[in-house]
């Protein structure tokens, strides 16, 4: 089994606030994260796929492919937006990054042509990482 991984970047902002909790339990839950207008980061994305090369390309995915994955269905689709009002992949759930990851996953995984999704690795900040292995995973 080998594996091949792909890094992509994009600035975004976001506030964390649960329609399921009351302002002030917002506030406690998320702190600073919740004031009203928001605020950005720049996230480091990471996908890893696994598979084993094809015979005739040596390629277990082809990068290209990934690359423009990953432009075309996360980066451009994030890049400069507000994560909770303007991207279409983060509808309807928290901006956490733990729910950026998934939603990385869900709208990657469909899309390969080849190998399989292994891990997306979101960075939010130099001290706050999260690794996703899909669903059912132990
Ligand atoms: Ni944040």
């Amino acid at each position: 089994m080998m594996y091949v991984s792909r890094k992509a970047r994009f600035s975004a902002s976001h506030r964390l606030h649960s329609k399921e909790l009351s302002d002030e339990e917002n506030r406690a839950v998320f702190g600073p994260c919740n004031n009203p207008n928001g605020h950005g980061h720049n996230y480091q994305v990471e996908v890893v796929v696994k598979g084993e090369p094809d015979p005739t390309t040596g390629m277990i995915v082809n990068l290209r492919e990934l690359k423009q994955v990953l432009e075309e269905r996360v980066v451009s689709e994030a890049r400069y937006r507000s994560l909770d009002r303007d991207v279409p992949f983060m509808k309807g759930r928290i901006s956490t990054t733990e729910n950026v990851a998934l939603s990385i996953w869900e709208t990657i995984a469909p899309q390969l042509s080849r190998g399989e999704l292994h891990l997306v690795r979101v960075r939010e900040s130099t001290n706050n990482v999260v690794e996703y292995t899909g669903p059912g995973d132990t």
